[in-house]
């Protein structure tokens, strides 16, 4: 079912914990070389602080926690780590994901899966399945995930639904195919690891969002550093076009 909140569209509701926290998880690479350890070993660690930041947000009542862990990008990378990021995802899942399910926490997979391995296909079935009628936190895994292709597969789904609304496509016809339509535009966008970047994540959801970057590698960023963000967060003021006169108390 589609679950359109659009800010371009309505002003969103602002609440002081955001509603649905985005996450680019950079720095693996950089945690491990420090360490003058092989880069695989700050993607191993990097496991240890998502499964950190889910039981936080859980414990937050946070709605919707979305990750970046493999962009359409990263397959430019050597074979090698490529292969063992597929592998850990797998691992990843299988070992975690009736924790995930014995905590009401909802899992779903964005991205183009057409390009994993069977069985990765087959145990992110089998995870979603597992956890569909959660309703808890919804943690969104984004893999094999790169912004521009979400929007195009939106758009030519769009097309092939609805063609005799061609030339006249509003936002509402395009949200519901998004790979991320059930859940509201991000409220808060963490990006670890020192870039100030989107690197193609989240490009149409992240019209409105509160960007937030910080210097702390993925596998550091703790349930401080969370904090550190929250705070960042509830000191911005969120106008969507509007003046700040307008958002004064007296005015609403
Ligand atoms: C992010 O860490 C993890 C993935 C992209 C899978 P990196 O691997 O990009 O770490 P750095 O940026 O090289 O330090
Ligand atoms: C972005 O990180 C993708 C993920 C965290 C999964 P990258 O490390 O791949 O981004 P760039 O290449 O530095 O922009
Ligand atoms: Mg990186």
């Amino acid at each position: 079912m589609a679950f359109f909140t659009s800010a371009t569209e309505s002003i969103p509701v602002n609440t002081a914990v955001p509603q649905h926290i985005a996450v680019i998880m950079d720095g693996n690479g950089r945690w491990a070389k420090k360490r003058f350890l092989p880069r695989v070993a700050g993607h191993k660690r990097g496991m240890d602080a998502v499964l950190e930041l889910v039981k936080t947000c859980v414990s937050l009542n946070i709605g919707y926690l979305t990750l970046f862990a493999f962009s359409s990008e990263n397959w430019r990378r050597p074979a090698d780590e490529v292969s063992f990021l597929m592998s850990l995802f797998i691992q990843g899942l299988k070992r975690e994901v009736k924790k995930l399910h014995e905590n009401n926490i909802k899992l779903i997979l964005i991205g183009d899966r057409t390009r994993f391995n069977a069985e990765l296909i087959a145990q992110i079935e089998l995870s979603e399945k597992l956890t569909a009628h959660n309703t808890g936190l919804t943690l969104s895994i984004a893999a094999n995930y790169g912004g521009r292709w979400d929007i195009l597969q939106a758009v030519n789904k769009l097309h092939m639904a609805s063609p005799e609304l061609a030339g006249a496509y509003q936002e509402e016809h395009l949200t519901p195919h998004l790979a991320m339509h059930y859940a509201p535009e991000p409220d808060l966008f963490i990006r670890t690891g020192g870039e100030s970047r989107i690197s193609n994540f989240l490009l149409w959801q992240l019209a409105y969002t509160e960007l937030y970057f910080t210097d702390t590698l993925w596998p550091d960023f703790d349930e401080e550093a969370l904090h550190l963000a929250l705070t960042s967060y509830q000191k911005r003021e969120r106008r969507f076009g509007r003046t700040g006169e307008q958002l004064s108390p007296a005015n609403t």
